[in-house]
């Protein structure tokens, strides 16, 4: 053991090292600052960035003993919410975030390059291949790169010098400054530190466990004692300290019979493959992959389904057998194939749970779904309302990954009743990579006709095999068939099953997919019609939102200067593309806003959460516009579910934000009524409520699955993208994006922007870069890490033009509705479109990797 001095932000501090720690670890565990993120671990994405004499390092990979006397600056030492640095003002205005858990490490750099600029440039502008090439080392999730260009620019330029502050989100002080405590940053006296000990083969019968000398320890296997994907958690222990932890996981022996398994879904549908599921009982306790109400499919082996959506289906077929024996060139038949991409969220899936008192069980979960967390583990340990509550103050992200009670929630609830004590459980990026879920693969097979003279649509096949690994439940066919819907149609959704890890819901679940292999056949129609894309969509869209959208992008430059394709012959070849998107209008009607007087401030009160989303923000702008305030003066108390607290939307299915807005604004209202004008101290206590309600004076669709309601009508999204094609490297470069969206009135502009900005880069990770990679031999994930598993940086950002289409919502308390997924379904296949407008060739495997370009190409 070792002790060191050093300094950090001014103050000396000392360490106890056993010598193998990060300065991460000591910065987070030893010092208590826990502005430092760890994220990659490996030097990759940024997010534990401080400077020590100085200079930017990486905190995970900087030996601890270095910091040895050193001068060392973390995110706390930047500026306080009294006194902002001008980085972290720019940042607060620019919306240069969204969770904010990569942010400390955004501004500790940037502020070094801030500094170094303005020493040399004065108040001129960096452009943005200088503040990309700056800020290289670090990634943002959340796709908030739009705002980091815009934040840094500004503070270069001078424009946040002085103390003047605008702040876009409520939330943004706490997280520039790393005040902002995460799940994973939650620390109690006593705490125990628990790990996951998880199968590392894809199949195997599972025998006697021996923990050893582990102090506590569970077991966490189901009722046939089989593991079925490599990552499945086993067992878990907990112990003192992490280290103590790993060591006691490192030492339990697992008594494993290993079976044979299958991963490829080609080999999983031949006769005699090993079956995944092999009773009935195994295959009912499948997980699902499916957000709401999957449609109802049968076992045949390794394949569930197929599940259909039918309508007129003999006559579509009948049409697309005749245009294929008469060689029509109204018909397309392709196939698409998708892979495997990871959800990724910053914050790593993580718990601390305390059961210390038998009567309170505490939960802090980093969560989608307080509520419905709450709900859940009531239910499963058979507690009554006010026996649990629970805390996710602050969500560094989920994108679908965050819905419901995961293992590690499950395992440090039960380690805590076990040893009376709290228990926290981190996962690792390892295992955050491996066993979290993804957005399924697929294969898609699509037959498209249409009237070879006039172009009409007439019939459509789709026939989508989804490789959800062990999952089951995905929908892709499905919602093919409700765009384009004048014509006999027919999708089929078939799971095909391996002993691969889970999906689970991501973003727009099977949206993107099924845009990939939808927009793209329409596009290779409308080549081989030689008709203009748009100008067929407009044709068979039955959407009148979208065709605002098509309208819209018809109109735009870049859309009417686009090459002919084919045409270019050069090693740049510019494209462009365009697709549409369709998605459905959800609601929690359940949802309640509470909106009180405290100590002469006004506070709104749900039990929803901000994963990065501004839901926040949105609550509190509702409030502030009724009571004519700023919305820094609302105090709004999310991200916690106890008994008392009122029922809080999800954060998924694009529901949250159309749920709480009415919800807040008509609370306001009824206090405003009730108090009379502004507030003051002589109101304490006054409150009043609202619940959202389904949407009055219409007849939703009457379809409610649990919180959730479908409403009436479609949203819309129109995305056209703009690529350079490298012929000689196979590198594709998204140069400019528009997204055209068509959800009504957004609430918060800034914000509505910004979350169509993040699906844009996702868009553009899914389509050039992101892809599980399983070992074929063992099945375990080897992109288990943000080296090998590549995400959009700072420097793949194209310029992002974002439209709103406001009309067609008044029916909607509030005029808008949800954006987070139907923002994310167009991107790729507008993207695989302009490559094919750039070359000539149409990309049908995601991603689009240069050796797949340059093998189509040539
Ligand atoms: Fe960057 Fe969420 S804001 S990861």
């Amino acid at each position: 053991m070792v002790t060191i001095n050093t300094r950090v932000n001014g103050q000396v501090r000392t360490a106890d090292l056993e010598g193998c720690e990060s300065a991460a670890e000591v910065i987070r565990d030893q010092f208590g600052l826990t502005g430092t993120k760890l994220v990659c671990g490996g030097g990759v994405c940024g997010a534990c960035t401080v400077r020590v004499a100085g200079t930017a390092v990486a905190s995970c990979l900087f030996p601890a003993t270095s910091m040895r006397d050193a001068e060392v600056t973390t995110v706390e030492g930047i500026g306080t919410r009294a006194a902002l640095h001008p980085v972290q003002r720019a940042f607060l205005a620019h919306d240069g975030l969204q969770c904010g858990y990569c942010t400390p490490g955004f501004i500790v750099d940037a502020v070094a390059f801030y500094e170094r600029w303005r020493a040399g440039q004065e108040t001129g502008e960096p452009d943005r291949q200088t503040i990309a090439r700056a800020l290289a080392g670090h990634l943002c999730r959340c796709g908030a790169y739009e705002g980091i260009y815009r934040a840094v620019a500004a503070a270069c330029r001078g424009d946040h010098d002085s103390g003047h502050e605008e702040i876009v989100r409520v939330d943004g002080p706490e997280k520039v400054t790393g005040e902002a405590v995460y799940t994973a940053d939650v620390a109690l006296p006593g705490m125990l530190h628990a790990v996951l000990i998880r199968s590392a083969t894809a199949a195997a019968e599972v025998g006697q466990v021996s923990f050893g000398n582990a102090p506590w320890a569970l077991e966490m296997l189901p009722p046939d004692r089989r593991v079925r994907w490599a990552g499945q958690p086993i067992a878990a222990v907990a112990a003192e300290t992490l280290s103590e932890a790993r060591q006691f996981a490192a030492s339990t022996t697992v008594q494993t019979t290993e079976l044979p398994f299958v991963l490829d879904p080609e080999e999983a549908k031949a006769d005699g493959a090993p079956l995944v599921y092999e009773t009935r009982a195994a295959r009912k306790a499948a997980p699902s992959s499916a957000e709401g109400l999957p449609l109802p499919a049968r076992w045949h082996g390794n394949r569930h389904g197929p599940a259909s959506m039918p309508f007129r289906p003999s006559a579509a077929r009948r049409r697309i057998a005749s245009a294929r024996e008469a060689g029509s060139r109204g018909l397309v038949e392709l196939e698409f194939t998708t892979h495997p991409q990871l959800h990724t969220a910053f914050e790593p899936h993580a718990t601390v749970a305390d059961w210390s008192d038998p009567d309170l069980l505490r939960l802090w979960v980093s969560t989608q779904a307080v509520d419905h967390i709450r709900h859940e583990v009531t239910k499963r340990y058979q507690l009554r309302d006010e026996q649990v509550e629970v805390i996710s103050d602050y969500v560094g992200g989920g994108f679908g990954a965050k819905l419901t009670v995961a293992p590690d929630t499950v395992a440090a609830i039960e380690l805590s009743r076990l040893s009376r004590r709290p228990v926290r459980l981190v996962l690792s990026r390892n295992e955050e990579l491996t066993a979290t879920g993804n957005r399924p693969g697929s294969r898609a097979k699509v037959s498209l006709l249409a009237d070879d003279r006039r172009g009409d649509i007439q019939a459509m096949l789709v026939d989508v095999e989804n490789h959800a690994g062990v999952a089951v439940n995905n929908s892709v066919a499905a919602l093919c068939t409700l765009v384009y819907r004048r014509t006999p149609r027919l999708g089929r959704d078939t799971d095909i099953v391996t002993n691969a890890p889970p999906g689970s819901p991501f973003r727009g679940p099977g949206g993107p997919v099924y845009a990939w292999a939808l927009e793209q056949s329409i596009d290779a129609l409308a080549h081989q019609l030689d008709r203009d894309p748009i100008a067929l969509r407009q044709q068979w869209d039955g959407n009148r939102r979208r065709q605002g959208l098509y309208e819209w992008a018809a109109g735009l430059e870049v859309w009417r200067d686009r090459p002919a394709t084919g045409s270019q012959s050069g090693r740049f070849r510019r494209g462009v593309g365009i697709a549409a998107a369709n998605w459905m209008y959800f609601v929690d009607p359940d949802c309640e806003v509470v909106v009180s007087v405290e100590d002469g401030r006004l506070v709104a009160t749900t039990a929803s959460q901000d994963m990065g989303t501004g839901s926040r923000t949105v609550v509190a702008r509702a409030v502030a516009e009724v009571f004519e305030v700023a919305p820094g003066e609302v105090e709004v108390r999310l991200g916690r579910s106890a008994k008392a607290t009122p029922h809080g939307p999800m954060s998924g299915g694009s529901r949250t934000t159309v749920s709480l807005w009415p919800a807040a604004r008509e609370a306001a209202a009824k206090l405003r009524a009730e108090v009379g004008g502004p507030v003051t101290p002589a109101h304490n206590g006054a409150s009043a409520s609202a619940r959202r309600g389904g949407d009055r004076g219409i007849r939703a669709i009457p379809v409610t699955m649990g919180e959730i309601q479908v409403g009436r009508g479609f949203t819309a999204a129109v995305h056209v993208s703009e690529v350079e094609v490298d012929t000689h490297t196979g590198k594709t470069r998204v140069l400019s994006v528009y997204g055209g969206l068509a959800v009504g009135r957004p609430h918060v502009p800034e914000l509505a922007r910004s979350q169509c900005e993040g699906s844009v880069i996702q868009g553009i990770g899914l389509a050039l870069y992101e892809n599980q990679v399983l070992d074929p031999h063992t099945g375990l994930t080897l992109t288990a890490n943000l080296e090998d598993y590549r995400i959009p940086q700072l420097g793949d950002t194209p310029e992002i033009t974002i439209y709103f289409h406001e009309d067609g919502w008044d029916h909607v308390p509030g005029g808008g509705v949800g954006l987070g997924e139907v923002a994310t379904i167009s991107p790729a296949a507008s993207i695989g479109n302009a490559i094919f407008n750039a070359t000539g060739w149409r990309p049908v495997t995601l991603p689009v990797r240069p050796d797949r370009l340059l093998r189509g190409i040539r």
